[in-house]
């Protein structure tokens, strides 16, 4: 195998130790650098990786060991790192969502254009195996054409600690940009790509939490194929339930924690709140690293039902349950060892292999443009149509081959 990608991170929050079982276990990277404004993250990043830690993201940057660098900070900040990060000539992963305004995503489609860095987006749960192994059955048109899908997922996403610009809809809060941001990228894949127009209804229904926690939109393709795509952060129901209890992460779920993450804030004013995410938080007084114990699930982003001409195809957190005309049949998804290794196979083919991202800033971009269509529809009450919609740059590989290519490389 090629050496692998000095990876540098700036910020070192959930989003970094939600990849940190992939970064440790995935040969392909190594840790390499990272920056934050939290001192005692950076010291934790030193002791626990012998590399430095930056408070200035331009250090980091002028750090010969960083080959490509993991946006990780808040959605607000992806715009301006993007800029420092490709004015260095260095390769991203950049978190989602791409950026907060469509002026800020075409400025960085733009700039991966220009500067032709490698630039993918990720990790969305459109990464995840059984997604992807849907996406290349439905490319390969034994099925017909995709013709409707449904989506589905409810969580206690609104109830989880959150930093106040997490809870404000004008600078990225809320499930629209945060959550639409996976569902819509899973749509998409599934779908085609091509959206082209939007309706919509949001919902705010905790003054105490005032911004998106809940959404319902139609998408309708030029095709005329429709997709609906439900959300509901508000910690009632939990469509974990319909996946046989696995959890978003893949791990089975204790269903005895119910109205746990309600309860844990409760009463906690702003400020106390974001003390507890920060204490949550790589470097934080309650942080402990969780060593990810090998789980037979995939990771998931709830309920997917998709109907093309010839089948309706389920997904599930083992694979895919495909009801065709004679016979009803699971197809289990290969599993990967490493978690979100599907998010490193597109850093490497795109920095090792100079093959075209997937989830490339143009693709990140249409996923966007459809968000803030659901924000515009829901407070016009009109269908919105859309103009940066691209379809994938590449057929969606078959898990199989991947596997095979695996072994093959190494
Ligand atoms: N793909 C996923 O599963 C997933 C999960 C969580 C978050 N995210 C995404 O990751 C991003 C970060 O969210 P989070 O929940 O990790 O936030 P967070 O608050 O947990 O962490 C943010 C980190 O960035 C640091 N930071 C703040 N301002 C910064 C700046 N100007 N420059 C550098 N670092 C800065 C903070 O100190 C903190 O360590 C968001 O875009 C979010 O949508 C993705």
């Amino acid at each position: 195998m090629e050496k692998a990608i000095g990876l540098g991170v700036v910020g070192l929050g959930r989003a970094f130790t939600l990849m940190l079982p992939t970064f440790l276990q995935d040969e392909r990277v190594r840790l390499v650098a990272a920056a934050d404004p939290r001192s005692n993250a950076r010291e934790m990043f030193s002791r626990d990786f012998n590399a430095p830690a930056y408070e200035a993201l331009e250090d980091l940057c002028g750090n010969p060991d960083v080959e490509a660098v993991y946006i990780a900070s808040p959605h607000q900040f992806h715009a301006e790192h993007v800029r420092v990060v490709a004015a260095a000539g260095k390769a991203m992963l950049i978190e989602k969502p791409l950026a907060i305004s469509l002026a800020d995503c075409t400025r960085i489609v733009e700039l991966a254009a220009q500067t032709k860095v490698p630039v993918i987006v990720g990790h969305s749960h459109s990464f995840d195996g059984p997604v992807l192994h849907a996406a290349a059955m439905l490319n390969s048109g034994i099925f017909g054409a995709v013709r409707m899908l449904n989506a589905l997922n409810y969580t206690d996403f609104l109830y989880r600690p959150r930093r106040p610009e997490e809870l404000d809809t004008r600078q990225g809060g809320g499930v629209v940009f945060s959550q639409a941001a996976h569902q819509i990228d899973i749509v998409r894949l599934l779908l085609g790509g091509l959206i082209d127009k939007v309706r919509a209804c949001t919902g705010s229904w905790d003054s105490s939490r005032p911004t998106e926690g809940a959404y319902m939109a139609l998408l309708t393709t030029h095709d005329g194929a429709f997709a609906s795509a439900t959300y509901s952060g508000y910690a009632h129901f939990d469509s974990d339930e319909l996946m046989g209890d696995v959890s978003e992460m893949g791990y089975r779920k204790d269903s005895t924690a119910y109205g746990a993450a309600r309860s844990r804030i409760l009463h906690m004013d702003a400020a106390r709140e974001a003390q507890l995410k920060i204490a949550g938080n790589y470097g934080g007084k309650d942080y402990r690293f969780k060593a990810s114990p090998a789980t037979p699930y995939h990771q998931h982003f709830g309920p997917v039902i998709i109907s093309a001409e010839r089948a309706d195809i389920k997904l599930t957190p083992e694979g895919l349950v495909i009801y065709s005309d004679a016979e009803r049949k699971f197809v289990s998804t290969p599993k990967r060892p490493v978690p979100r290794a599907e998010v490193v196979d597109e850093l490497w083919d795109a920095v090792r292999l100079g093959l075209d991202p997937l989830h490339c800033a143009r693709w990140a971009r249409a996923t966007t443009e459809v968000c803030i269509a659901i924000l515009e529809s829901a407070q016009t009450g009109k269908d919105v149509a859309l103009q940066f919609q691209v379809a994938p740059s590449r057929p969606v590989p078959n898990p199989d081959e991947r596997e095979l290519r695996d072994e093959y490389d190494h």
